[in-house]
């Protein structure tokens, strides 16, 4: 099939702008979050920004990589939720969306690339997929931990990593300040959740 004239080409504009737009909001939330303070939200959420604005450049290569006109508008159709309001209604919304990109959107676009002898683009598909799904794990659990206001507790013991000099603590409940830079919790590294969760 001519990718010009394929499905998958807009589709991959689609992923491109999604990707644009998923990569802003979390900068914002992570804009939010100095404010508050809240310094280990604002690195996490600079961690994912710079994982969408890379899935970005993905989708946009693989335009040009597949011949795509250059200086052409390619049309799309899509739904660009506006999400705003406080850090944690914005990282609730923030995880549904990466779960329907992982279970919904890219598997089909994936389908679709596939369906049309684009198996390398259905390859890239698959693997954004994996990591949206790594994203809303992290967002969920993050989420969880917000709500329940038992962020710095576990039922097991976890590693507290100071994300500002690196001191690290196991045990069921971090610190309130570091014992080596005596910096706040706010500033414990959170990849934890993640770890949590799984
Ligand atoms: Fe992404
Ligand atoms: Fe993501």
């Amino acid at each position: 099939m001519n990718f010009d004239e394929s499905q998958t080409k807009t589709n991959l504009a689609r992923a491109f702008a999604g990707e644009c737009q998923a990569g802003a909001r979390y900068q914002f939330i992570g804009q939010k979050a100095i404010k508050e303070g809240k310094k280990n939200i604002q690195m996490l959420m600079k961690d994912l920004a710079k994982n969408e604005m890379a899935h970005a450049r993905v989708f946009w290569d693989l335009i040009s990589s597949h011949g795509g006109t250059p200086d052409t508008n390619i049309e799309i159709k899509a739904g660009y939720p506006f999400q705003d309001g406080n850090i944690m209604d914005m990282i609730k919304t923030s995880a549904n969306n990466e779960k329907s990109e992982n279970t919904s959107i890219y598997p089909t676009f994936s389908k679709i690339a596939e369906d049309e002898g684009f198996k390398d683009i259905a390859e890239k598909f698959k693997l954004v997929a994996l990591v949206e799904n790594d994203h809303f794990m992290i967002l969920d659990s993050l989420y969880n931990k917000l709500k329940s206001k038992a962020i710095y507790k576990s039922a097991v013991p976890l590693e507290w990593k100071c994300g500002h000099c690196g001191h690290t603590d196991t045990g069921k409940q971090a610190y309130n300040n570091c014992p080596l830079c005596d910096l706040s919790n706010d500033y414990i590294d959170l990849s934890f959740v993640n770890s949590a969760k799984k």
